[in-house]
C-alpha cells in the first residue's frame, strides 16, 4: 500500500522532514474492501483515536461511516469533520466529568459505559439535563483473543468495561438509573488480530453473550458492538487478514442474527481504527549520516520515536525502506536511530537496507494508525512533523504542526 517513492520525495522536498504522509486513495479503498467483507448487516464505525487527522475524518464522514470517539476532543474533531452526532458512538475508560457532559450534550448516538460508577455519573447528568441517555454496557468477559502484544489486554482483569458479575448486578438494579436507557452491549477484547477465524469466533461469542444478557434482563438490543481489533501485518512474514474468510464467517453470523427476533432491529457494529488507516500512512525521515560502532552500522535519521512511539512502546519495529534506493542494490543490516537521547529511540533495531547516504529519505511504513497522535513530540524540543495527504496524485497539507517557537511563546517565566 506504500506511495510511490517519487511522491514521497516530492512531499519531503516540499514540507521538509520528518513528515507524515497519508495515501487517502488507499484509505478509501480499504473502507470499500472492508464494507464488502462486512456485508450490509454490519455498521462500520471508525475509531477516531487511530488517526484523528481532520482531513482523513472528513473523507470517512463523507463516505457515510459512523465513528467512535473517546473524548470531548475527538467528539469536536468528528463533528468538525462532518460526522452527524447520530452517527457517533463514545467509548473510553476513565472519562472525565467534562468528557461525559460534552458527549451527552453533544447527543452522541450511543455512549458506552465502562462501569457502575460511570452509570451513576451519567444518571446525574441525565437528571440535570432532563434527558434519557442511550447507553451500551461495555463488557469485559473472561474470554477473548490472546494478543501477541498487550494493547487492550486480552482476557483477564483490566480497566475496561464491566466484568460479567458487575454487569449482571447493574442490569438487575437498573431502576437505580431512571435517566439511562440501557439498550446494547459492546465488547472490544483484542487488538491487531490477523486471524479472521478467531475474529469471527469472537463475534459469535459476543453475540451469544449479548443475547443471553438481553433475554435474562429484558434489555432491548439496539446495538451490539464488536469493537475494533482487525489487524495489519507489521513484521515481515506476517500475513494480512483474510477478508474472504472474514466475509464468509460474518455472513454466517448475519444469517444467524436474521433468525433471532431479539436482533431484528439491532445494529451490529464494528469499530476498527488500525485496519482502515495503518497501511496508508508513512513517516518519512531524512538520513543525517551513518556510522559504525563495534561492528554495528547505524543509520542516523532526523526523526524518531518522539514522532512514532509505537515501535518502542509495543516493541515491534515497523518496516523501513530506503526511498528511491536502486532496485537490486546490495543490502546490509543497519540500525535506524533517531535524535533522542535514549537508546530506546530506534525506528528499527536491525533491518536490511541498501546503505543510504546523508540526505536520502527513509520511509517507516504502517505509520497511519497510532502514529502522529500517539507520539510524544515535545521530548527534546525538535520541530514537529507536518501531516500531508495525497489523493489522486494531489499533495495537500492536512496539518500544519505548531512550530517550536510557538510552543516556546506559549510558556511563561513567572519565577
Ligand atoms: C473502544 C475502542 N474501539 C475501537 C478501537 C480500535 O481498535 P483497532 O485500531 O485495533 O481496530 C479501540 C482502540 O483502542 C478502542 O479503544
Amino acid at each position: 500500500m506504500s506511495l510511490p517513492d517519487e511522491l514521497l520525495a516530492a512531499v519531503a522536498g516540499r514540507f521538509g522532514t520528518p513528515v507524515y504522509v497519508y495515501d487517502v486513495d488507499a484509505v478509501e479503498r480499504r473502507v470499500e474492501e472492508l464494507r464488502a467483507a462486512l456485508g450490509p448487516r454490519f455498521t462500520l464505525a471508525y475509531a477516531v483515536k487511530a488517526n484523528p487527522s481532520l482531513g482523513l475524518l472528513a473523507v470517512l464522514a463523507r463516505m457515510g461511516l459512523h465513528a467512535d470517539v473517546a473524548s470531548r476532543g475527538e467528539l469536536a474533531a468528528a463533528r468538525a469533520a462532518g460526522f452527524p452526532a447520530s452517527r457517533l458512538l463514545a467509548t473510553g475508560p476513565s472519562k472525565s466529568d467534562a468528557d461525559l457532559a460534552a458527549l451527552v450534550r453533544g447527543r452522541v448516538g450511543q455512549l458506552h459505559a465502562e462501569g457502575p460508577e460511570e452509570l451513576d455519573r451519567l444518571e446525574e447528568l441525565g437528571a440535570r439535563l432532563g434527558r434519557r441517555i442511550a447507553i451500551g454496557l461495555r463488557l469485559n468477559p473472561p474470554w477473548g483473543i490472546a494478543e501477541k502484544r498487550t494493547i487492550i489486554g486480552g482476557p483477564g482483569a483490566k480497566k475496561f468495561g464491566f466484568d460479567l458479575p458487575s454487569a449482571r448486578k447493574a442490569l438487575a438494579e437498573r431502576k437505580r438509573w431512571p435517566h439511562l436507557h440501557v439498550c446494547g452491549f459492546q465488547v472490544f477484547n483484542a487488538s491487531n488480530v490477523l486471524d479472521a477465524a478467531l475474529l469471527v469466533e469472537n463475534v459469535g461469542h459476543v453475540l451469544d453473550l449479548a443475547l443471553s444478557l438481553g433475554r435474562r434482563f429484558d434489555v432491548p438490543l439496539s446495538s451490539v458492538d464488536f469493537g475494533g481489533g482487525l489487524g495489519v501485518p507489521y513484521a515481515d512474514g506476517e500475513r494480512p487478514l483474510d477478508l474472504r474468510l472474514l466475509r464468509d464467517g460474518l455472513a454466517r453470523v448475519a444469517a444467524r442474527a436474521a433468525r433471532e427476533p431479539l436482533l431484528a432491529r439491532t445494529r451490529l457494529v464494528f469499530e476498527p481504527g488500525r485496519f482502515l488507516v495503518a497501511e496508508a500512512g508513512e513517516y518519512v525521515v531524512r538520513v543525517v549520516g551513518t556510522k559504525r560502532s563495534r561492528g554495528v552500522t547505524y543509520v542516523l535519521v532526523d526523526g524518531g520515536v518522539h514522532h512514532l512511539v509505537r515501535p518502542a512502546l509495543i516493541g515491534t519495529p515497523h518496516r523501513v525502506r530506503a526511498v528511491g534506493a536502486p532496485p537490486g542494490g546490495r543490502r546490509t543490516t543497519v540500525v535506524v536511530a533517531g535524535p533522542l537521547c535514549t537508546s530506546l529511540d530506534l525506528l528499527h533495531p536491525g533491518t536490511r537496507l541498501v546503505l543510504p547516504s546523508r540526505g536520502d529519505f527513509l520511509a517507516v511504513e504502517n505509520a497511519g494508525a497510532y502514529g502522529y497522535t500517539e507520539s510524544m513530540p515535545l521530548f527534546l524540543s525538535h520541530e514537529w512533523p507536518a501531516e500531508v495527504g495525497v489523493r489522486e496524485g494531489r499533495i495537500a497539507l492536512l496539518r500544519r504542526p505548531p512550530r517550536v517557537a510557538e510552543l516556546l511563546a506559549a510558556q511563561k517565566t513567572p519565577f
